[in-house]
């Protein structure tokens, strides 16, 4: 069995799991989005206290698993540096203590593999992976071929939604709370720019669409609210189709995935849904409760790199100040 540990964020999460099988035999995720939505986002120094006490209650409940770990696995990078360091902490304590190797897990990496937890991989693949920190199309092939395509120039599809969650006063995270406001609104009420739609670029932005949506906020009632998040959702959605067309022009989609937080928007699952009809192409969903950040994911992806043998020597784990998210 591996153990998995997750705090790239806000999230404290622990995962068993059995490496022949694939099974989760074990997964507790604690979230700290309550601490963090008077602030409308999540503040590094508070979160990395938090997980200080999340980790170690998580760990004593796998304490029966002990005695049949393999391998010890941890989120090692993007992510918010003082949170990182104490799920690598725990990690490097575990690996000493029970004498069994370290794996370190690329976050982005363990979004793409949150797709085949308990399952087999399912590669090549085309990924959009939507989180709070990330809005990129990836083309995989295998664990160790993974190429971007295309990034955020500026602000992520869930970081656009806390910021426009937090102009409303409506706290963090903001991804769940517009998609509900934006039900009852009307999308086409408010004329939002759409970004980047003039360039040739296959790229996405989302600072200037913020920017808009502020500029209304402060012109508008409290009633006009549900209007504009619907027409900031419509907006933001758009821009991701309209790129991924542009890219479906030169490379065909098979099968192709939406991941991380925001993959749970159910009118982007529509939107990409309609877009891939013309390619018959197959979508691949994470289940709902693993489109967050999970730990599950991590030991999904520590499996395959255990069988792989691709162990990081504990002085070489090392969480640079120059992480983000
Ligand atoms: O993957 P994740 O849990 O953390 C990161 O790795 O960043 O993603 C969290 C992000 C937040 O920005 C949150 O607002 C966004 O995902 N999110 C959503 C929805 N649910 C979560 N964005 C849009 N619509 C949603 N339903
Ligand atoms: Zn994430």
């Amino acid at each position: 069995m591996i153990l998995s540990i997750e705090s790239s964020c806000d999230d404290s999460a622990i995962a068993i799991t059995d490496i022949k099988t694939k099974k989760l035999l074990f997964h507790k995720k604690i979230s700290q989005e309550l601490e963090h939505s008077v602030y409308g986002g999540v503040v590094p120094e508070l979160a990395a206290r938090l997980h200080a006490e999340a980790l170690p209650k998580i760990l004593e409940e796998c304490k029966a698993y002990f005695k049949d770990l393999k391998a010890v696995s941890v989120t090692s990078t993007p992510g918010l540096a003082v949170t990182l360091v104490e799920g690598v902490t725990m990690a490097k304590a575990i690996s000493v203590a029970l004498g069994i190797p370290l794996i370190s897990v690329n976050h982005l990496v363990g979004h793409i593999y949150s797709l085949f937890i308990e399952k087999e991989t399912q590669f090549p693949l085309t990924v959009l992976l939507v989180s709070g920190g990330h809005t990129q199309v990836m083309e995989i092939k295998s664990l160790e071929q993974i190429e971007t395509i295309a990034k955020s120039m500026d602000d992520s599809f869930g970081e656009s939604f806390d910021k426009v969650a937090k102009m409303m006063g409506l706290g963090y995270p903001g991804g769940p709370v517009i998609e509900k406001l934006a039900k009852g609104g009307d999308r086409k009420r408010y004329n939002f720019t759409i970004p980047l739609s003039q360039s040739k670029l296959i790229a996405f932005s989302y600072s200037g669409l913020k920017n808009a949506v502020r500029l209304a906020i402060e012109k508008a009632e409290q009633k006009d609210y549900k209007d504009i998040a619907a027409s900031f959702e419509y907006i933001a959605t758009v821009h991701l189709i309209q790129k991924l067309k542009k890219y479906f022009k030169t490379v065909q989609p098979k099968t192709f995935a939406i991941v991380g937080g925001a993959s749970a928007n159910l009118y982007l699952r529509s939107q990409i849904k309609e877009l891939l009809k013309p390619h018959n192409a197959e979508l691949l969903l994470s289940e709902l409760k693993y489109c967050s950040d999970n730990a599950a994911m991590i030991g999904r992806v520590s499996i395959e790199m255990y069988e792989k043998k691709i162990f990081t020597p504990m002085d070489e784990l090392v969480i640079s100040s120059k992480n983000k998210l």
